[in-house]
């Protein structure tokens, strides 16, 4: 069949890397795909969010699936605009409805979920402009720091953690007020905070059944020993080595299935991924986010590790028959260590020709910002490269992907050289 994967990442170039050995897969299609994507699938210039663009090319190249990578075009409704369109209706979409990418779009709207499924995660409560006051008394209720976070998407700036109480209470009225994440911001959680080390569960649902897939830790600051500003993720790890099976236990009966069924309960039409943040607080698993999709860079070591056909799992996704296959999972370790462009997650320049590509041995490359011109491979965002590899530890997996990286050469480029630090 023909498949449809909307994105650009350095996630969507690993998704497609396992779906091009899938027998099941005829012609794939990306948009708007990198130069990484480029080899192996037909890039289309149409962004992920031009829904009218995207039915015109699944009419004309018959696409019989769409596997949408990034949550934005979720959040917006793709799946329903599928659904509702009777020339499209018939070609499943691999990602939540409107109302169940909700989770991911308003954090209030997680929370309140959380809370009426009985899944653990922090106190709360949500203020808006007219409630400011009372958030400012709310906040001197809670030890610090304090955990603000703008309902709506914020492009993963929108959370900020503050040790001091009045500049937690000054951050508040910017957030709600002062409009500081614009509309994302005109309502924000205060979350209890909680002390622990942070994981990430990725599950894959039909809406009735699940498959959890292998556990991945990634490294959010640009700088070593977790410094300095957010980013997307600088590198990731899988499995995470001190999740053991007491753990995942509570993980799954505390979170996974309870979510699952809260989609059933709530009339929540969701085939796709879950991506749930969690922050383990002395072998206590609570839930700090759910994501609709699955995480970048950690789709770069997951994905590598399942040995299981991609578009099979996803068809069963689409068809409710997910409980009808078995899991498979490569044993070893996999790591990513992500090169981006100097200056990231600040200002940088794009453009830069990339070399030394194919001299790279024993790691998988995956694209994330790159862009083909004049037949060379040029840095096209702040992230732009991701280097996988396997081993038998992450240790030995890294030391193959650094040993790589070694080989590959842009203008500024930068990577954190302590990926895995905290896990020994
Ligand atoms: P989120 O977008 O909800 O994942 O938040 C971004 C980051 O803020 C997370 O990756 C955590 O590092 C941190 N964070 C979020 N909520 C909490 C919390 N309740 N306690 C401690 N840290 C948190
Ligand atoms: N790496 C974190 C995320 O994809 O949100």
């Amino acid at each position: 069949m023909n498949i449809l994967l909307l994105g650009s990442g350095g996630r969507e170039h690993a998704f497609a890397w396992k779906m091009v050995q899938s027998p099941l897969c005829d012609t794939l299609f990306m948009a708007p795909g990198n130069a990484g994507t480029a080899e192996i699938a037909t890039n289309v210039n149409i962004a992920v969010t031009d829904f009218e663009a995207i039915k015109a090319l699944v009419i004309k190249e018959n696409i019989q699936m769409v596997v949408v990578g990034p949550e934005d075009p979720l959040v917006r409704g793709i799946y329903d605009f599928f659904l509702a369109d009777s020339a499209l209706s018939h070609v499943p979409v691999i990602g939540p409805s409107k109302l169940g990418a909700t989770l991911e779009g308003s954090k209030e709207f997680a929370k309140e979920f959380l809370v009426k499924h009985k899944i653990p995660t922090a106190a709360y409560d949500s203020f808006t402009a007219e409630t400011v006051e009372k958030g400012c008394d709310f906040l001197e209720t809670l030890a610090p720091p304090y955990v603000l976070k703008a309902d709506g998407l914020a492009a993963g700036k929108g959370v900020l953690i503050i040790q001091d109480l009045e500049e937690a209470k000054s951050e508040l009225r910017n957030m709600l007020v002062g409009q500081k994440f614009g509309a994302a911001s005109s309502k924000v959680v205060i979350e209890e905070f909680l002390d622990g080390i942070e994981l990430s569960c990725f599950v894959l649902t039909d809406g009735k059944s699940y498959k959890i897939l292998p556990t991945a830790k990634d490294y959010k600051r640009i700088g070593e020993g977790d410094t300095g500003l957010n980013t997307g993720g600088m590198g990731a790890v899988s499995p995470v080595p001190y999740v053991d099976a007491v753990l995942m236990e509570k993980i799954e009966t505390r979170i996974v299935k309870p979510t699952i069924e809260g989609f059933q309960k709530d009339g929540i039409p969701y085939k796709g991924f879950v991506f749930i943040g969690l922050i383990n607080v002395k072998n206590e698993p609570i839930v700090i986010e759910y994501n609709v999709r699955m995480g970048d860079p950690e789709t770069e070591v997951v994905i590598p590790r399942l040995k299981t056909d991609l578009v099979e799992l996803f068809q069963a996704v689409a068809n409710e028959k997910l409980d009808k296959i078995e899991l498979e999972i490569d044993e070893r370790s996999a790591t990513t260590v992500m090169l981006v462009s100097g200056g990231y997650p600040e200002d940088f320049e794009k453009g830069k020709v990339i070399t030394g590509l194919e001299n790279v041995n024993n790691s998988i490359v995956f694209h994330a910002g790159t862009k083909l011109d004049n037949g060379n491979v040029v840095t096209n965002g702040g992230r732009v490269l991701a280097i996988t590899s396997y081993g038998n530890s992450f240790q030995e997996a890294l030391a193959q992907s650094y040993q790589n990286i070694e080989a590959i050469h842009f203008d500024n480029v930068y990577f954190r050289k302590d990926i895995g630090f905290d896990l020994v």
